[in-house]
């Protein structure tokens, strides 16, 4: 597959000018005069299609409590539960000593935040993420001590059993037992969201079971604050989703949310980003899925990817829609 892809040298021009996936509600859209700016507001995004049915969710909960943290950690809390899911929550695969452990982080607008990393036994990573952001003076938890905080909040521990069909992917990838990280160019991996209400209030959340068969101990870019997620009111939001390793050495989702703070549109940053991404990452890349969402405060969005096959979902007032993401590389 890597063989056919080619480097596709987008001109600057397609990159100002088409703006994919921005919405322009405004008739005429000065970019370079910074005039009339508008795009939908309230909006929720998030990664590949299992982000359809946690839009739905967050725009229900939004519609319910008004509030865009509930929105982000309800609709995510949809692929954590979800038994089809092999990417995200505890039916994921295991890492390769047979263990699923989970990462996630939320992060708010005003810059509080919370995460957890390399956590066993929890349905819901993204509300123990939470809790570390309104219960504790801490950021991050990982491990032991942050399945003992989930503990002493009264959240369940679930058995640790694997999914049937993880279980089989597993004893099979047993067999060779070769390590080499394994994403899904083509199908889903993290899901990532990020959201702004009709006040341009934004908040976001990430969440994960990983890479299959990763080394036990190996935390990716999802629980890290700056990497797999970051929100600024000032600016917008942005989330990652792919190869963890790739997306922490652009510290990347940080940066599209400075380009953003540049003036750049959320479509500018996301390619940006995946550019430096390529440039930091040669070797094997061409085996290496990652890509960005954002939304800035004015509710346009944008979704850039190193390879094809990255999608995303959209819910504004017109509904909730799949969109393709555009990439770097084609087939
Ligand atoms: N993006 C998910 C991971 O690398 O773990």
């Amino acid at each position: 597959m890597s063989t056919r892809r080619k480097f596709i040298k987008q001109s600057l021009l397609t990159s100002t000018l088409l703006l994919p996936g921005t919405i322009r509600q405004g008739t005429v859209f000065f970019r370079n005069k910074r005039q009339a700016v508008t795009g939908r507001k309230p909006l929720i995004l998030s990664t590949w299609n299992h982000g359809l049915a946690a839009n739905e969710k967050a725009w229900e909960t939004l519609n319910q409590t008004g509030s865009i943290l509930d929105a982000v950690e309800e609709g995510v809390k949809i692929t954590e539960a979800d038994p089809a899911s092999r990417s995200v929550g505890l039916y994921g695969f295991p890492d390769r000593e047979g263990i699923v452990t989970l990462d996630a982080s939320i992060m708010k607008g005003d810059g509080d935040c919370g995460s957890v990393c390399f956590v066993r036994q929890i349905k819901h990573p993204i509300t123990l993420a939470r809790k570390v952001m309104e219960n504790t003076p801490h950021v991050m938890l990982a491990g032991e001590g942050a399945r003992q905080f989930a503990i002493a909040q009264g959240m369940p521990l679930e058995e640790e059993v694997l999914h049937p069909e993880s279980e089989e992917a597993y004893l099979e990838w047993l067999e060779e037992a070769e390590y080499r990280p394994i994403i899904n160019i083509e199908n889903h991996d993290t899901i990532g969201m990020v959201g702004v209400d009709a006040d341009g209030n934004l908040a976001g959340s990430c969440t994960t079971s990983g890479l299959a068969y990763k080394m036990h101990g190996r935390v990716g870019d999802s629980p890290i604050i700056g990497a797999g997620l970051y929100v600024d009111s000032d600016v917008g939001a942005a989330t990652a989703t792919g190869m963890g390793e790739t997306i922490i050495k652009v510290c990347g989702s940080f940066l599209v949310v400075e380009l953003m703070r540049q003036g750049r549109s959320p479509q500018d940053a996301c390619e940006e980003v995946v550019g430096r991404l390529i440039e930091k990452n040669k070797d094997g890349i061409e085996d290496m899925q990652a890509g960005f969402i954002a939304v800035n405060k004015d509710g346009e969005y944008g979704g850039y990817a190193v390879h094809p096959g990255f999608n995303f979902a959209v819910h504004d007032e017109s509904g909730n829609r799949m969109q393709d993401s555009k990439s770097r590389f084609m087939d």
